[in-house]
């Protein structure tokens, strides 16, 4: 996927301006900036939720054809049905694929047990914990059986040990299945740990401005992880964000 010189604009705001980056298959890519700078409208704009006035975005081509990339966003907060356990929460991720109610449940109970949450599925939203839930978002996103998840900052409500298990899983997760996945963050260990680049983004006069670390399991460990550490933390303290 290539992004290529995009914006977005809400009125007379131009949220973001020119941006640009390539997104490889597999790739696990951490976006990070401060509070407004366009992060979450970014996501939106990539699951094409939003209108880009300018530049485009190019999917994967296949055969000489551009195909749409199956994506499937996981917002911030975990939006499940109140009405329906967890299982059938899961079922809404699949149910606009066309294959049968038995794959599709074969498939949901796979995701539950993927997440950790076998034995609850006849649970109710209400029922379960915060990070329970936002496992329930995960195993629905899953379900859709997407080639990118788009997460926007989905654990930042759950105490940092579960998120990091959280985070840990999705990594995992996508390691199998050679997922895609865009996950906005503010927490940079995280983004080192499981990214296999860091975006930041922030804004001058106006315009946006792209940071690119690229990382390998070398920027991961040892003296080296301290240097990718405070290279990121530095970029996002002169982006503005407050740490
Ligand atoms: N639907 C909308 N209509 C008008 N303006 C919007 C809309 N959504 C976002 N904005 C504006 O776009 C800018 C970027 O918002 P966005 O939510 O993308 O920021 P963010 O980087 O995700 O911030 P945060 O870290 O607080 O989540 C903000 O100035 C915001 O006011
Ligand atoms: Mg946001």
């Amino acid at each position: 996927m290539k992004i290529d010189g995009i914006y977005v604009e809400y009125g007379d705001e131009k949220v973001l301006t020119d941006i640009s980056f390539d997104i490889k298959r597999g790739e696990f890519i951490s976006i990070m900036g401060p509070s407004g700078v366009g992060k979450t409208t970014l996501l939106r704009t990539l699951a094409g939720l939003e209108n880009i006035t300018q530049g485009y975005i190019y999917k994967e081509v296949k055969k000489g054809k551009e195909i749409t990339l199956k994506t499937s966003f996981v917002p911030q907060n975990p939006t499940l049905l109140p009405w329906r356990n967890v299982l059938r929460n899961v079922l809404v991720g699949s149910q606009a694929s066309k294959i049968n109610m038995e794959t599709r449940m074969h498939e949901a109970n796979e995701k539950i047990k993927a997440v950790g949450l076998s034995g609850a599925e006849m649970k109710f939203p209400k029922e379960l914990s915060g990070g329970m839930q936002q496992r329930v978002a995960i195993a629905r996103a899953l379900a859709a059986n997407p080639e990118i998840i788009l997460m926007d900052e989905p654990f930042s409500a759950l105490d940092n040990h579960l998120r990091e298990n959280l985070t840990d899983l999705v990594a995992t997760l996508a390691k199998d299945k050679n997922l895609t996945i865009i996950l906005n963050t503010h927490s940079i260990e995280e983004a080192i740990k499981v990214s296999s680049e860091i975006i930041i983004l922030a804004k001058k006069d106006g315009r946006s401005i792209l940071q690119k670390f690229e990382l390998d399991a070398q920027n991961k460990h040892g003296s080296e992880y301290f240097k990718t550490k405070l290279e990121v933390t530095d970029a996002i303290k002169n982006a503005g964000m407050e740490h």
